[in-house]
């Protein structure tokens, strides 16, 4: 076998806007010779050959095959059989032959009835792409760029020939999957059978009552976007209606079963019914669109349209002013764990102030793929119906974890000792943070994972097995995703799980497990090591959670109150949980004007209403044991350092560099833009700070290489700037802070998000 990948002579039997776009893009692709079409009619041969689409044309599929390497079939499913008994004894010996129909049992069928046994060059195959347009003259060579093929080899099917298949399409710029037919009907009746046989239905509905012509004027967006695809050829699709016909059925009556329990939900106007349906199929659908792209905040969104940016605009020459009295959304850490315990839990655990940010939206989606019943976000409020510390159902596909690596590395330890396998995958970025840290422990528990590449990223393969053993990890790192996901797998496993940490990190796992009913021990070895041990209980009790608003995102006000020319902000209800607190302690440092109130326990949490006045601040060594404590709030740190008077050195940092970017590094480029003297080291930073003048910052476009925590930070920084400052790739922000821009701008920022 010859690793060049060509085919001599090509034969299309059929060429609509399918065959004759895969004809455009194998030729684009330089992976073919000569190309022969069989199309119905006269008219339509001289159409693809004036179009340079094919190098012969016929009416006879005899002929065409004539000396093919490669036969595609690209007709309708349901000539499938009639022709390939035409060409039953004309096809070369060792041709490839395959398809793009829509449907695969039945056309597997046919050409068993019209061939008998099948050759090894058949391979099923189903590109899912397309337009209601049709015939050659759509004809598109980027058709495929981006877009699934899904193959479906046989037993007869050969290696040698599922790869050439496979890599023709993928010189086509298509992804490739493997699928068993069967599975590829179901599929693709729920998805997009039934999808079309609706939009057909409803236009005809509308289309045969007799005020038709009213309900067409007055029908926008929504009907035109659920119809777009009852424009679509007829006969093919009634063609793979019947040719699909079992498995369509199946999702049809699945359809009819939703659609009686909504209509009885809005009968009785059952209000928890129908908001529990909608919010959940919202959430269901922007998790599938994030993905679909498997780069929900990154890539695509780089040269998507949908890609955001804030411009910031300078404070006036006197320094700005900030004011007000403001609650920041729910804290990420404990809202997450809200899900994953709620989750695990018999009975019925309420959740208010959850936290409605992608991250923490991408742990409840997959806990709603494992099966459980979850109600809400509805301004903040969640409800779980947990299914007990073993109720977990298999989930029909990979996790999708987003931008969320606190989803990624506690899911892990909870996958880890399930008795079936599941793959967690995430975008771009979070598939470029390390892995390997939660593997470990685990597989000295005795779960069977894996890491992808070298550098042990996600996606993370997670096989079955039937115990783990409570073991003891020294932790090299100080990581509280590292503690949790250890200690949630010791929730499984037989005897006692512990946990050494380094330095103290946050512990909502540990405080939210005992307000569970878990037993969890937490022990002070010398001046800053924990350990940590848990028993495995029976089972978690379920109870209701209030999250405090959160800490991290409050920073961003801190800061920006500290470093303004007058004002001062409060925040309301903050977290003061003491393994978070460090930005306080760094702030008050370097002589910020910070006063706690109101100070009280909310669901097992701490929290205090935070006033922050404009302060002249003064830069400090920052004490390594505090590093932990404040290990999300750097970014905004260091913009408090460029305002403050003196040198900041921050050491024992190097955890920054693998957060949602590396976080030393993308400040420090940031810094030095805005005009900032800076010194990157591997641990941390050395920041020259310009306190004494009152414009701090320049302006300029910073690139926060989405990560919302470096976006937010140098939207503060604007504060101190005498010009704007634009910053790139901001959508990410909507991660942990979906109203910070209304936040801001309501306390005294200027900032517009505006999409590009
Ligand atoms: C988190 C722990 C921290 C933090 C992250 C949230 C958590 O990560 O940076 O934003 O919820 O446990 P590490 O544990 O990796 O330091």
């Amino acid at each position: 076998m010859s690793d060049q990948l060509y085919f001599g002579k090509v034969a299309f039997i059929g060429f609509g806007l399918i065959g004759a776009s895969m004809a455009a893009a194998m030729k684009q692709a330089q992976i073919c010779g000569e190309i022969t079409a069989v199309l119905r009619t006269q008219k339509s041969c001289e159409t693809a050959l004036r179009l340079k689409l094919c190098d012969s044309a016929t009416l006879d599929p005899r002929a065409a095959v004539k000396g093919a390497d490669l036969v595609v079939l690209a007709l309708p499913v349901a000539s499938t059989e009639a022709v390939l008994t035409i060409l039953r004894g004309y096809l070369k010996t060792g041709v490839i032959l395959t398809d793009v129909g829509s449907t695969k049992v039945s056309v597997i069928e046919a050409a068993k009835a019209a061939l008998g046994d099948l050759p090894a060059g058949f391979v099923p195959g189903h590109p899912i792409a397309g337009s209601e347009q049709s015939g050659p003259s759509a004809a598109d060579k980027d058709l495929y760029r981006g877009k699934s093929v899904i193959l479906t080899p046989l037993e007869s099917t050969g290696a040698h020939e599922l790869d050439l298949v496979t890599r023709l399409w993928e010189a086509c710029g298509a992804i490739v999957t493997h699928m068993q037919p069967e599975r590829h009907d179901q599929v693709l009746a729920a998805t997009s059978h039934l999808p079309h046989l609706l939009a057909f239905n409803l236009v005809e509905q509308l289309a045969s009552s007799n005020d038709n012509l009213e309900h067409f004027r007055f029908a926008a967006g929504g009907f035109r976007d659920f119809t777009r695809i009852a424009a679509s050829d007829p006969v093919m699709w009634r063609d793979i209606f019947f040719s699909n016909k079992p498995a369509l059925l199946d999702a049809i009556s699945d359809f009819e079963h939703h659609l009686e329990r909504l209509k009885l939900a809005i009968v009785k106007s059952d209000s928890d019914s129908v908001l529990g349906v909608f919010t959940r199929a919202r959430a269901a659908r922007r998790h599938f669109d994030h993905m679909l792209k498997q780069n929900a905040y990154t890539q695509q969104l780089r040269d998507n349209p949908m890609s955001q940016e804030f411009v910031c605009a300078p404070a006036g020459s006197g320094g700005a002013q900030v004011s007000g009295s403001i609650k920041v959304p729910g804290d990420k850490s404990i809202s997450h764990r809200s899900i994953m315990f709620g989750s695990l839990a018999t009975g019925t655990t309420k959740v208010s102030g959850f936290l409605g940010g992608e991250d923490a939206l991408a742990t409840l989606q997959a806990f709603r793929d494992l099966g459980v019943t979850i109600e809400g976000p509805d301004q903040g409020e969640v409800v779980i119906h947990g299914v007990g510390l073993r109720g977990l159902k298999a989930p029909a596909g990979e996790l999708y974890m987003g931008n969320s690596g606190t989803s990624m590395r506690l899911l892990s330890g909870i996958m880890a000792a399930q008795t079936f396998d599941t793959v967690l995958t995430g975008d771009v970025s979070l598939s470029k943070r390390p892995m390997e840290r939660v593997a470990k422990p685990l597989r000295a528990m005795g779960a069977k994972l894996q890491t992808t590449g070298e550098r042990g990223t996600a996606p993370i393969s997670i096989t079955a097995v039937k115990n783990l053993t409570g073991a003891h990890y020294e932790m090299p790192v100080a990581s509280a995703q590292v503690k949790s996901c250890a200690l949630l797998a010791g929730l499984f496993a037989q005897g006692k799980t512990s946990v050494t940490e380094p330095e103290v990190t946050r512990d909502h796992t540990e405080r939210m497990l005992r307000g569970f009913g878990v037993e969890v021990i937490s022990e002070k070895l010398g001046e800053h090591a924990t350990k940590v041990t848990i028993t495995p209980p029976d089972k978690l009790i379920a109870c209701d959670i209030a999250v405090p608003s959160d800490i991290s995102s409050a920073t961003f006000f801190m800061v920006a109150a500290a470093i303004a020319g007058s004002g001062s902000i409060t925040l309301e209800a903050v977290g003061m949980n003491p393994t978070r607190t460090g930005v306080i302690d760094i702030l008050k440092l370097m002589g910020a004007k910070l006063e706690l109130s109101h100070e009280r326990e909310e669901g097992g949490e701490p929290v205090a209403d935070v006033t922050v006045h404009a302060s002249k601040l003064i830069n400090i060594d920052i004490p390594e044991h505090l590093v932990p404590l404040a290990i999300d709030e750097f970014p905004a740190i260091f913009i408090a350092a460029s305002c403050a008077e003196g040198t900041m050195r921050l050491t024992g940092a190097a955890e920054l560099r693998v957060k949602e970017s590396d976080r030393i590094q993308v400040m420090a480029d940031g810094l030095t833009t805005l005009g900032v003297e800076c010194t990157v080291h591997h641990d941390g930073l050395t920041i020259q700070g310009r306190g004494g003048e009152r414009a701090v910052f320049g302006g300029g476009r910073i690139e926060c290489h989405h990560d919302h925590r470096i976006a937010m930070s140098f939207a503060v920084a604007s504060l101190r700037s005498t010009e704007s400052i634009v910053i790139e790739g901001t959508e990410t922000v909507a991660t942990s802070f979906p109203n910070f821009v209304e936040l801001a701008n309501q306390v005294g920022l200027q900032i517009t998000a505006r999409e590009v």
